[in-house]
């Protein structure tokens, strides 16, 4: 598991951060509040940015990453030869390849409120969402979200559920991001290939669904009338979710 911790000695950062929270800026609305630091962060890796800096200090090297704030998200700093390196979204670490010398720190993920996505705070966690209304097939529907810099909606938690039970609200159906495509009857999520855990698939599916009707339904939506999720038709045409995550980027 990866730790997180919060970077302390920057609350003049920490208080503009916060301004971009609640009041949309020029740079726009930010997820979390500060940049957090990956103490054990062998498990990720920072694609670079190949900018970097010497003799800046942690805050001097966070706020130019900031100024970047369409393409950095992430910054290594190292106190001993004060490097400043600049990134962009965390990477699930490759073994073969490591980070950069320094600290990791990060900055929450880039929710675009001009896009239509709206930050949505539901128990402890704030989720960036997009319900589009638009009736796209699901690869198209992937596409949309992709270009928004986003991946259709992922359930791998229980709680994701009661998130769209609360919030989405002005249609029946929406794609969500898991499918068997790839082979019949094992269901990956859309944004990291991951399996469908056997326990969230008798979470997320009631009654005969996944039925896969016809031999051709291979997409998932979350459907209230076959509540909660459903298989379909990839080519059907319907609303779609799309998430942003931290970390990850999308
Ligand atoms: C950074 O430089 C490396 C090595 O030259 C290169 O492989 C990589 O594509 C560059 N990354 C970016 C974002 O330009
Ligand atoms: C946001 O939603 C509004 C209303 O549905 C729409 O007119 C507009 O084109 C959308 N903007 C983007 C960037 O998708
Ligand atoms: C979530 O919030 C509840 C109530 O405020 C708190 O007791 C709990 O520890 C929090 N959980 C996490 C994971 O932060
Ligand atoms: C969803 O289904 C319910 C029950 O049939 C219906 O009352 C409601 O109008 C539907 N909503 C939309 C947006 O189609
Ligand atoms: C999805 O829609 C796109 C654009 O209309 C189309 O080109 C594509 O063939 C469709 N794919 C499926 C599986 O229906």
């Amino acid at each position: 598991m990866m730790e997180l911790e919060r970077v302390s000695g920057l609350q003049g950062f920490t208080w503009f951060l916060l301004f971009g929270f609640t009041v949309s800026l020029s740079l726009g609305t930010f997820w979390e509040s500060t940049f957090q630091k990956v103490t054990t962060h062998s498990n990720f890796q920072m694609r670079s940015l190949n900018l970097s800096w010497t003799n800046e200090d942690l805050m001097g090297c966070a706020t130019h990453c900031l100024k970047l704030k369409d393409s950095c998200y992430s910054f290594t700093y190292d106190v001993k030869t004060t490097v400043c390196v600049l990134g962009s979204w965390l990477l699930p670490a490759d073994t073969s390849t490591s980070v950069a010398t320094g600290d990791v720190y990060y900055t929450g993920a880039f929710c675009n409120t001009d896009a239509n996505f709206t930050l949505l705070t539901f128990g402890n966690t704030t989720y960036c969402l997009y319900f589009a209304l638009d009736k796209f097939n699901y690869t198209s529907a992937s596409q949309a979200c992709l270009a928004r810099h986003s991946h259709l909606y992922t359930l791998k938690e229980p709680v994701k559920l009661d998130v769209l039970k609360t919030f989405l609200v002005n249609t029946n159906d929406s794609w969500v991001g898991l499918d068997d495509r790839a082979e019949e009857g094992v269901f990956r999520w859309l944004d990291d290939k991951t399996l469908l855990t056997s326990e969230m698939k008798s979470f997320l599916f009631t009654g005969v669904q996944p039925d896969n009707a016809g031999d051709k339904e291979d997409c998932v939506q979350y459907d209230t009338y076959r509540y909660p999720l459903n298989d379909r038709d990839c080519s059907y045409t319907s609303p779609f979710v799309c998430e942003v995550t931290p970390l990850t980027g999308l």
